[in-house]
């Protein structure tokens, strides 16, 4: 019987033409030309994870081609030999090392293949990510070591049409599981098929589009490897290791869309030895024999209906989803998509109307566990294109429940939100922002929705301080002015908790990374005299948040030595951070945002831009949409430096933070401000004015420019020299 021809031929073609590949390539470029993979200290990861090999030149990747060869087993004479696993495993593992040599060369003959970063970027038609930077292993290979995603499809080829793609890949979604995928079947992908769907692609909805070819097929395999030397511990070339601890820990498994040819049967051979098994929607007649080992290595003519349970069946793979009773598809994986302007049906807040958010302690006879009221219009009585006011009111009760968890609770609202599919939520306290898809509306989306949620959500995460959970969703304009004039007045206090606390008060700080999932290297260190930049973490949160959960997003950071006191370093916290973004940051400044500031993330409440003509800074708040003298809108400077960076010369912050006594205190402090948004000027009025009176300025708020002064540096400039700015006078600020 001709058994497993298919795979071990497979090997024989991909090796010899990536041989070919690799002559070409060194005839063109000299040797020593450096190749490698973008971003990653991990070479070629597999050659690297299961060889020791370390690839960095063009002349390096003889080695792994020579061991490649070395894999294939003795050609196959006659068709009468008896089936055996290990000459296929090795003809796959054969296939893998030579489609990763293959990418590395794709890489160096064309730099600009694949995107630079987390998703496709679709105007610029370029859709495929390629393989994993460091940054993204970080923050995506955690998930797959706590849990938080269970495993990854391995889809390669495409979908008989867009509407079968975009259920299979569904399905998988609500499963939590990461969707890799790579090759094409007849020229069509599945990413192709999702983006007609309307889907959104990219690391951030979990569906992750390789590249278009089988060989891209190997970026799956090199992402679980290195997660296996990142947070498994295991040395690079222990392949035995290696290749147990992604059958033991790493739920995986391949679905082949599409006849299965040779070079898709060498892949799967290939991810035999990770313990990942293929299932498909042809018949695959002979890769490999079956039976021989505890499951099934392939599976042919599933039909596409079945094809997510059977794969997560055949895979052992157990998922507890957690049953919430709405009508639209929750989990982690729809935290990252985005409702935009053509998906819109209708919102609440974001400027328009006001959106505000309260969580209270309550008596436990004064709620009733599970309740959710609404008070006013409901989605359905909207029109499409119409705005709402909406207010959140969460009661909590708990026999652990204390006044000092409800911040927490309440930044829990953000993500928990984003999880339902087709919702959106931006922001917090009184400046968040729902915005609500056609999608979700065509399911049946209501505002109760919202309740019942955060209601099963309290309850499972966090069980040991919650027992009811009551919620109350106004959407009068009186109501949600109400709760919002409260909710103000409680945030009141919960600021000004650390109002009379100083950073030399305490010996430890507290990380935040919450932010992570939007902002890979982002760590927030949270101190008294620098609240956290969203505005609803302050020290004394963390450190509650601390207690409830100590093993979660908010640690304490041991200030250690001052390194530099008037910029704020401080040697405890640049060694956490370079471990808590793994190297990405290695230090920053708590009280500068010209050297080194703090990394910002999208949520913050303010943005701060230096404005050097005027050797001063503005700052611009989330509500505020016009355009300023930094030459950018919030949003964009959102999208400039949002994504966990820390940039030079920008840097975010909360409103609470600019009368606080350390606020950008390196680079001068307040007295640097030249420009705020009148908004925001009026709304720190007083503060401002008390502030500067003790740096020893009457006044002070008098003589912030805003948009009715200008919106440009030349424009201002006359405005703050007529009253005596004090920045004009102070150094140069670079
Ligand atoms: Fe935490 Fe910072 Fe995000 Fe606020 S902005 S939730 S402090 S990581
Ligand atoms: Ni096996
Ligand atoms: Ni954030």
């Amino acid at each position: 019987k001709l058994v497993a021809f298919a795979a071990i031929q497979g090997g024989y073609k991909v090796v010899s033409q990536v041989e070919g590949e690799l002559e070409k390539a060194l005839q063109t470029y000299d040797a020593s030309t450096k190749i490698g993979f973008p971003n990653t200290a991990y070479y070629l990861p597999v050659i690297y994870s299961l060889t020791g090999m370390k690839c960095e030149t063009l002349e390096d990747l003889k080695k792994p081609m020579a061991f490649a060869r070395g894999l294939l087993p003795p050609h196959v004479k006659g068709a009468n030999h008896l089936p055996y696993l290990g000459p296929l495993l090795d003809a796959g593992m054969a296939g893998i090392f030579a489609y990763e040599v293959k990418e590395a060369l794709r890489i160096l003959r064309e730099p600009d293949f694949y995107v630079v970063g987390e998703d496709p970027d679709i105007e610029a038609g370029k859709i495929w990510v390629g393989p994993a930077d460091d940054t993204i292993l970080r923050k995506r290979g955690v998930e797959f070591v706590d849990g938080s995603a269970p495993g990854f499809a391995a889809i390669v080829g495409a979908a008989p049409d867009a509407a079968t793609a975009k259920m299979i890949v569904e399905d998988y979604q609500k499963k939590s599981l990461y969707i890799f995928c790579a090759a094409n079947h007849n020229g069509k992908t599945v990413i192709e098929q999702c983006l007609e769907a309307g889907m959104q692609v990219g690391w951030s909805t979990r569906i992750v589009p390789f590249g278009p070819d089988i060989s891209s097929a190997v970026f799956a395999l090199g992402f679980a490897n290195r997660a296996a030397m990142a947070f498994g511990g295991v040395e690079p070339g222990d392949y035995r290791k290696i290749l147990m601890y992604n059958k033991n820990r790493i739920f995986a498994f391949v679905n082949a869309l599409g006849d299965v040819g040779t070079e898709w049967a060498v892949a799967a051979a290939g991810a035999v030895n990770w313990g990942f098994p293929t299932l498909a929607d042809t018949d695959i007649p002979e890769i490999l024999p079956t039976g021989i080992c505890t499951y099934e290595h392939v599976v042919a003519n599933v039909p596409h209906t079945e094809i997510c349970q059977k794969s997560v069946e055949v895979r052992g793979l157990k998922i507890n989803i957690t049953e919430i009773d709405i009508p639209c598809a929750f989990g982690p994986a729809f935290e990252g998509e985005r409702v935009r302007g053509g998906d819109l049906y209708c919102q609440m807040g974001g400027g328009k109307t006001q959106c505000t958010e309260l969580v209270k302690m309550a008596e436990m006879s004064e709620i009733e566990d599970g309740k959710v009221i609404i008070v006013g219009k409901d989605i359905g009585d909207m029109k499409e294109g119409e705005t709402l006011p909406l207010g959140i009111f969460i009661q909590i009760a708990g026999r652990e429940f204390q006044t000092d968890f409800e911040p927490i609770m309440e930044r829990q609202i953000h993500h928990l939100i984003n999880y339902i599919q087709g919702i959106m939520h931006i922001g917090q306290r009184d400046i968040s922002w729902v915005r609500v898809s056609k999608a979700a509306i065509e399911k049946g989306f209501t505002l109760k929705d919202i309740g019942v949620v955060l209601h099963a959500k309290f309850h499972q995460d966090f069980k040991k301080i919650v027992d009811k959970v009551q919620v109350t969703l106004y959407t009068n304009k009186e109501d949600v002015d109400k709760l919002t004039a409260w909710a103000r007045s409680e945030y009141k206090v919960r600021d000004e908790r650390v109002d009379k606390m100083t950073d030399e008060d305490v010996d430890t700080f507290y990380s935040c990374t919450l932010c992570q999932s939007f902002a890979p290297s982002h760590v927030c260190t949270v101190s008294p005299e620098r609240t956290g930049l969203c505005g609803a973490y302050n020290w004394m949160d963390c450190k509650a948040s601390f207690e409830i959960n100590p093993t979660g997003p908010n640690q304490p950071v041991l200030k250690g030595k001052v390194l530099d006191p008037k910029r704020g370093r401080f040697e405890g916290v640049d060694e956490f951070i370079k471990k808590a973004s793994k190297g990405a940051v290695e230090t920053y400044n708590f009280y500068s945002m010209v050297h080194a500031p703090m990394t910002t993330c999208g949520c913050c409440e303010c943005i701060a831009a230096m404005l050097p003509s005027c050797n001063g800074i503005m700052t611009v708040g989330r509500d505020y949409s016009g355009d300023t003298p930094s030459g950018m809108k919030f949003t964009t400077l959102a999208g400039v430096m949002g994504g966990g960076a820390s940039s030079p010369g920008f840097v975010g912050h909360s409103k609470f933070n600019v009368t606080q006594k350390k606020f950008i205190l390196g680079d001068g402090g307040l007295l640097r401000m030249v420009w705020m948004p009148k908004m925001l000027k009026d709304e720190l009025y007083d503060k401002i004015n008390i502030r500067g009176k003790e740096m020893g300025v009457e006044n002070f708020a008098d003589m912030i420019a805003d948009e009715t002064v200008g919106i440009t540096e030349e424009d201002i400039l006359p405005f703050l020299q007529e009253k005596g700015h004090p920045a004009l006078t102070m150094e140069p600020l670079i």
